[in-house]
């Protein structure tokens, strides 16, 4: 089928209390194994790309790449642009056929923040293009912070519901303690801070740096409100993961299909784990 907005799949996730896994593809065998484990868990699927996923397999590219994937598919499958900075590459993800897209203002001044994303969804909403929104900084697990200052860029929970009243936006990312990239140590979840942004702010809630965080946290958090679960690093580790075992026991093997077809079945397993826990599986 078509592609489909991102705000459809979290009306439905919010409806029936499940998380929708929104997944990193960085080239086309990620883009084969989403859809391979959302086909065999018949589950709804978020494809996302990065501006550095962009720079790297290029607009085109992606775009072709995923639109491919669900029009060969029955599974409703999303296209979603993942903390878009720029203003300029928002609107080329839109003009290629992005479904969605993510205009992240977390580093800018509140007020700032709110004038762009309301700039994004007076472009997205009149051609049914979905918009998420960040609010508090995420961040990367390699930011050396102490707690305090860890706390001090969660998302507040008044600022959220003036953000939303501000914006009209229908998704949001908050920060309540999760981070991109690899966790030195378990990771906690400012839980009550979420069950506080859920009752002030009634649209679905969206977690990143969703990776490494621990199964029943990701569960309780969905049970609060979170509908979009963003994974990308447990996919790089299980894909790279996979070429390693390949090239360790075949140094010497030079057929790419060789290394790179176990790297994306090392993905489809890893990707179907997370639907499992997500709830997504049997959504579709
Ligand atoms: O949110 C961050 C994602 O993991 C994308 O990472 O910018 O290296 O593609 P990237
Ligand atoms: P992880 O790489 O930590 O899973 O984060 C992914 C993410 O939030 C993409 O926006
Ligand atoms: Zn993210």
């Amino acid at each position: 089928m078509p592609l489909v907005p991102v705000d459809v799949l979290l009306e439905q996730a919010d409806r029936e209390g499940f998380g929708v896994g929104a997944f990193n593809a960085n080239n086309m065998e990620i883009v084969q194994a989403i859809l391979r484990a959302a086909e065999l868990e018949n589950s709804p699927v978020i494809m996302q790309a990065s501006q550095g996923a962009i720079n790297y397999a290029g607009l085109e590219f992606i775009t072709g790449m995923v639109k491919t994937a669900a029009e060969s598919s029955k599974i409703p499958v999303a296209l979603h642009l993942d903390h878009g900075t720029d203003f300029v590459q928002v609107v080329k993800c839109i003009r290629s056929g992005f479904s969605s897209v993510m205009y992240d203002g977390s580093k800018l001044p509140l007020e700032e923040n709110i004038a762009m994303t309301r700039k994004v969804l007076e472009m997205g909403t009149p051609i049914g293009v979905s918009v998420e929104a960040e609010l508090g900084k995420i961040g990367g697990t390699e930011d050396n912070v102490s707690v305090s200052e860890k706390e001090a860029r969660y998302t507040d929970p008044e600022e959220a519901r003036y953000f939303v009243e501000q914006t009209g936006i229908k998704s949001l990312a908050i920060a309540i303690g999760t981070a991109h990239g690899q966790y030195q140590g378990e990771p906690k979840l400012d839980l009550k801070r979420l069950a506080q942004i859920k009752s002030l702010v009634k649209i679905p809630i969206v977690l990143h740096g969703s990776s490494g965080v621990p199964d029943a946290a990701v569960k309780e958090a969905i049970k609060l409100g979170i509908c979009k679960v963003n994974i990308d690093t447990n996919i790089r580790e299980a894909f790279v993961g996979g070429m390693r075992k390949v090239l360790d026991a075949k140094p010497d093997e030079i057929d790419p299909r060789k290394i790179l077809g176990p790297a994306r079945e090392a993905a489809i397993e890893i990707i179907r784990e997370k639907m499992r826990v997500f709830g997504s599986s049997g959504k579709a």
